[in-house]
């Protein structure tokens, strides 16, 4: 039986990030598949931390096109451009971008009109090459600082710590 995901919403950021660190590091353990790892991710900090959508968009054109992949909450757009919106900022720029108010960020694609807040971190595989973006967004304005940007690099370092081998037989 999987474990249950904590409530995290009223631990301090980095002790509560902690926690879902060592939970993704033992649920993922033996694993290189990178779609497994974003749907267990996307879960842990959902339900974590009560999210409006948490996930990931893959990048399927390198430098061109982001489509999206695993995620939990409510429906997500399933292609963005790089360059277009946040995800398509972030993705193009290749840093992580922080949006206190979605409704100040030209551009910003509404996928849920009660999204207030986001932060979009950038995946990089073992290359350092550009896998994914992970995309969260709150209800709450102002819902991601300093803390958030470093809990969740964190998380998504696991994708360039393994390689992806397929296992066939
Ligand atoms: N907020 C994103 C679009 C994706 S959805 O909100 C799930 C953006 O502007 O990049």
């Amino acid at each position: 039986m999987e474990p249950v995901i904590p409530d995290l919403r009223d631990v301090p950021r980095a002790a509560a990030y902690a926690q879902l660190l060592d939970m993704q590091q033992l649920l993922l353990e033996g694993s290189g598949d990178p779609i497994s790892a974003m749907a267990t991710t996307s879960a842990l900090l959902h339900h974590a931390f009560g999210h409006l959508w948490t996930g990931f968009y893959r990048v399927v054109e390198p430098g061109k096109l982001l489509r999206v992949g695993p995620y939990q909450g409510s429906l997500g757009c399933l292609d963005i451009t790089f360059g277009r919106g946040v995800c398509g900022s972030a993705a193009a720029e290749g840093r992580t971008v922080v949006v206190p108010d979605v409704h100040a960020f030209p551009g910003h694609i509404t996928c849920d009109p009660r999204s207030r807040s986001e932060i979009v971190v950038p995946v990089f595989d073992a290359q350092g090459a550009l896998l994914a973006v992970l995309d969260i967004d709150s209800a709450v304005p102002d819902a991601f600082g300093d803390a958030d940007r470093a809990g969740l690099e964190a998380l998504v370092a696991w994708f360039a710590g393994t390689a992806y081998v397929p296992v066939l037989s």
